[in-house]
């Protein structure tokens, strides 16, 4: 427990401070004992996040990825009546947002389930901002038992939601060439693919893969070229772990189906924000982005822009990624990248 004496923080209510140091950003609540209690999760660009978010007095978010709750948390201590929803797929979040149930009480609700059915899931009404944060928290990479991390032992699971579909050892028994092509060349951007996919074949043809340890064995067995210089240093299997996830649990496509649906929950005015971990999922968000904003998609875009409709404005022309402090504190913020966009009232809207 820490005792936080100063009044450097900013009091936000219900005895909570919020502290801003050159390092980071600090939540202190209060310890039953008296003093200041630190919440230790890490959520990333959390201060950029709420500059461009800017939640008001009595605002409705909405969190799409709860995961451990940091933003989700952050935007409720931020001004006070601020009312979050939100959701994640992953059933273990539940419990995590039981406690946060408990704090806040009806200013937060949680609701399980796939962000790409979020107009099922959520009450009716709009929100002054949405967030995505996307990829897998720590919770589900730090626990061996998901299969999610190569860096520990454990069954090759990889589910986000661990109660629907195949795991990662069912799905690699019986997936087929063109679909370990598509999740380790095109999701995973392994330049090694070929010998990768050849090496899941042979493998499994003696012996199915059950462990994260299995996989990792065939996959460092498979690479034989040396990493790119000046490339950052990561596992050789990090890609493939990647690629392999992000087609079981067909994130690409959820986010596909998801952006529009959270976009048409905005008022007027509101800002969608996503936190991208990856060059596909960037891709989507940039180009989506850039439809909204009446902008061409890509560089090869054919339609002319006076043709195009304009029902956003960018908030960031370029993606905001995390400061060195923030990477040196939080290594896995390092790939991150926030977009975001503001929608814009009917009639400022362009057609
Ligand atoms: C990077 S974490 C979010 C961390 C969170 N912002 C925090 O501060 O703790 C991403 C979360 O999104 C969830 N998630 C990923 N894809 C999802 C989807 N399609 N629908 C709902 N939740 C999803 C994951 O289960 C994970 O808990």
């Amino acid at each position: 427990m820490a005792t936080f004496e100063t009044t450097t923080g900013r009091n936000i209510g219900e005895g909570v401070r919020r502290f801003f140091h050159p390092v980071g950003h600090f939540l202190f609540h209060p310890a039953p004992f008296g003093g200041y209690r630190i919440m230790t999760h890490d959520p990333v660009l959390l201060g950029e996040t709420l500059e461009i978010m800017r939640p008001r007095p009595g605002g409705r978010y909405l969190d799409a990825t709860f995961g451990g709750g940091g933003h989700a948390r952050a935007l409720l201590e931020s001004e006070s009546g601020v009312i979050v929803h939100a959701l994640d797929r992953d059933p273990a979040a539940r419990s995590r947002a039981q406690g946060m149930r408990e704090f806040f009480g009806s200013r937060f609700s949680f609701h399980a389930g796939n962000f790409d059915e979020l107009d099922e899931l959520l009450p009716p009404g709009r929100y002054d901002g949405i967030l995505f944060d996307l990829g897998v928290s720590s919770f589900q990479l730090d626990d061996a038992g998901r299969g999610f991390s190569f860096r520990h032992g454990g069954p090759l699971d990889m589910r986000m939601n661990p109660e629907e579909g195949p795991s990662a050892a069912e799905w690699l028994r019986t997936a087929t060439r063109e679909q370990l092509v598509e999740a380790v060349r095109d999701f995973g951007e392994e330049r090694e693919w070929r010998r990768v996919v050849e090496a899941i074949l042979r493998a499994r043809q003696s012996k199915p893969l059950e462990s994260t340890e299995d996989l990792v064995r065939v996959v460092e067995s498979a690479k034989v070229r040396p990493p790119r210089k000046r490339a950052p240093a990561i596992h050789p299997a990090t890609l493939t772990f990647q690629g392999i996830r992000i087609a079981l649990n067909d994130e690409l496509e959820g986010i596909r189906r998801a952006l529009p649906a959270a976009f048409e929950r905005l008022e007027p005015g509101g800002v969608l924000v996503v936190i991208s971990f990856h060059s596909l999922e960037d891709r989507l968000v940039k180009r989506f982005f850039r439809r909204l904003c009446g902008e061409p998609e890509h560089a090869g875009d054919p339609v002319p822009r006076q043709l195009k409709s304009r029902r956003a404005e960018p908030i960031t022309r370029r993606p905001i990624v995390p400061s060195g402090h923030e990477i040196a504190r939080n290594p896995r913020s390092r790939s991150s990248k926030l977009r975001a966009i503001r929608k814009l009232s009917v009639h400022d809207e362009e057609y």
